[in-house]
């Protein structure tokens, strides 16, 4: 079977060319977008993904801060920050990098940033409106995912998908997306029995499990479109997916690769977030 490479680098890149222009055109009228990133700890991975963000907020021309605390950080003291960085006009999105330390109750933090700036779509608020299919900050790798499979033309209304992995930043709302855009969704996880069974049902299979190579071509069916939202390293210290690509890419009809599939799409509507508050702020002053 032939398969075609869905490329988030390439369908980030075009989708950043917009957001080009719309920054430009807060800028003539006075608005820089602003993206706030606070890091707990010294979590390596965490790092890269900050400094990552922080990158690309620049190559924008976006202003970006970052706050960086130690990790026996007091969870108020955390708090404190979000709310002042709710205050801060500069700031349009504020990102609380995850994982947080133990004793930091991440639900506490995630709900003191201001839904108007919660870019990363985690608010208790955000995600009830995501539920209810209302206008607001959608979190941004299923977000990608969605926009990975609309810019490669891939047809969801009837198709039956198949999430692997139920966790509230990826598996959740990866499978309320796709039931918004008509899919049957089927959700499986760590406890779900003969997983094979049902991952050879799926017409779209999206792997967010955080296991190296875990599904391999007998987990797909022949045509299957596959997603793979997994960063791993493998047994020779190399970036890899959750999906044995090597394998899997002979029975699907397409299959992103990683690196350059999901990741460079998570940064990318992040930062459309970020723009999207600033014009919303720019609406609200113009109505005001
Ligand atoms: N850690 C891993 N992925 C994410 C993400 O999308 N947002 C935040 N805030 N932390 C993460």
């Amino acid at each position: 079977m032939s398969y075609e490479i869905i490329s988030g680098k390439e369908i980030g890149k075009a989708i950043r060319i917009d957001l080009f222009e719309r920054i430009q055109h807060l800028k003539k009228q006075g608005i820089t977008p602003g993206l706030a990133v606070i890091l707990v700890g010294n979590n390596p991975a965490s790092k890269t993904y900050v400094s990552n963000k922080q990158k690309t907020c620049e190559d924008l021309g976006m202003h970006s801060r970052s706050l960086t605390f130690e990790t026996d950080l007091d969870e108020s003291d955390l708090v404190k920050a979000i709310h002042s960085l709710n205050q801060d006009p500069e700031i349009h999105g504020i990102l609380v990098q995850l994982p947080l330390p133990e004793h930091i109750t991440e639900s506490k933090v995630l709900a003191a940033i201001s839904p108007e700036k919660d870019v990363d779509g985690f608010h208790p608020i955000s995600i009830g409106k995501m539920m209810l299919g209302q206008d607001t900050f959608l979190p941004c790798t299923p977000h990608g995912v969605m926009k990975l499979l609309e810019h490669s033309g891939i047809q969801l209304l009837g198709k039956h998908a198949v999430v692997v992995g139920r966790s509230h930043i990826v598996g959740k709302p990866m499978g309320q997306l796709l039931l918004q855009k008509d899919a049957t969704v089927t959700y499986a996880h760590s406890k779900t029995v003969n997983l094979k069974d049902i991952t050879l049902q799926a017409d779209i299979l999206v792997v967010a499990v955080g296991r190296a190579k875990m599904i391999t071509s007998d987990y797909v069916k022949a045509g299957a479109v596959v997603i793979d939202v997994g960063m791993n390293r493998d047994e020779n210290n190399r970036l890899c997916g959750d999906v044995d690509f090597d394998s899997v890419k002979e029975v699907a009809s397409y299959i992103t690769p990683v690196p350059g599939g999901v990741g460079p799409m998570t940064i990318t509507m992040l930062m459309e977030n970020t723009v999207q508050s600033a014009e919303n702020e720019l609406r609200q002053d113009k109505s005001s």
